[in-house]
């Protein structure tokens, strides 16, 4: 397989050409595809056909999947892809995040296709959150360094939780706010402002303004690449050093149909 790997212009992010996820990719592709996302820290493959199973073995290339904690979301089948439809009562995730920080494993990727997309709106934004470790005064830095996250299962807003998943994923746990790359060693800011029940030795009002107060200086225009859908994209985006969000700004009457798979990765540390 010839692959090229061709970064954005002025965002983070890459497109990938030349792979067919639907075909076995071979172990040498697999290695430069996990370095290309440990780099860019978000990959772009276009016009992909895949079926559910042919989905989760292109994955792997990223990791093994695992299981999402809204197991009502999960395909009946296939229960490791979660489906992503807000026909079935589900919010676009509009507030900026990285993925299920509940883990004491959170995903190293979360991988995305397009299934079904709207005619207008309904991106998907990353944002580098190693930039924007990086962009932060020496002072902050150090403080971040010093602080960590008490995470669990955010869904008091929600109704439909089932009990064996609360169960299973709503104890808390604890993770550093800065985690380093376990593929390159860079730093990055490292939180889920709704799963972070609160920071250790802070009041959750306290810990909920610190961090709004921080996305908002940290995440920048420059430091996001924003993903216009189109149908048979596949989307991966390394978990450990971005955080993403969904555009709510499309036409509720069309459908947005993405199936979405998490890929096992590290316990966070700071090293
Ligand atoms: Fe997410």
């Amino acid at each position: 397989m010839a692959i090229a790997v061709k970064p954005f212009d002025g965002s983070p992010g890459a497109e990938i050409s030349g792979v067919d996820l639907s075909r076995p990719v071979d172990p040498g592709t697999k290695e430069q595809l996990a370095r290309a996302l440990a780099e860019h820290l978000a990959l772009v493959f276009h016009d992909q056909t895949l079926t559910p199973a042919g989905y989760l073995a292109a994955a792997t290339v990223f990791g093994p999947p695992m299981r999402q904690h809204y197991s009502q979301h999960n395909m009946t089948d296939h229960p490791d892809i979660g489906l992503i439809w807000h026909r079935d009562g589900q919010q676009p995730a509009e507030r900026w995040h990285t993925d299920h920080t509940n883990r004491e494993k959170p995903p190293a990727a979360t991988i995305l296709y397009g299934v079904e997309i709207p005619s207008h709106g309904g991106d998907t934004s990353v944002a580098d959150m190693r930039a924007a470790y990086a962009m932060l005064p020496e002072t902050e830095r150090a403080r971040l360094r010093s602080l960590r996250t008490v995470n669990t299962l955010d869904d008091h807003h929600r109704d439909d939780t089932r009990s064996e998943d609360r169960e299973k994923f709503g104890k808390p746990v604890v993770h550093p706010m800065v985690r380093t790359h376990p593929v390159h060693g860079t730093p990055a800011v490292y939180f889920h402002i709704t799963k972070t029940a609160y920071i250790e030795g802070m009041t959750p009002r306290d810990s909920r303004a610190y961090l709004t107060d921080l996305l908002e200086r940290m995440i920048r225009p420059e430091i996001v690449y924003t993903h216009r859908w189109r149908k048979g994209d596949v989307l991966v985006i390394d978990d450990r050093a971005t955080m993403h969000r969904a555009h709510g700004d499309y036409d509720r009457s069309e459908s947005r149909i993405l199936w979405r798979i998490i890929v096992e990765g590290d316990r966070p540390v700071l090293i």
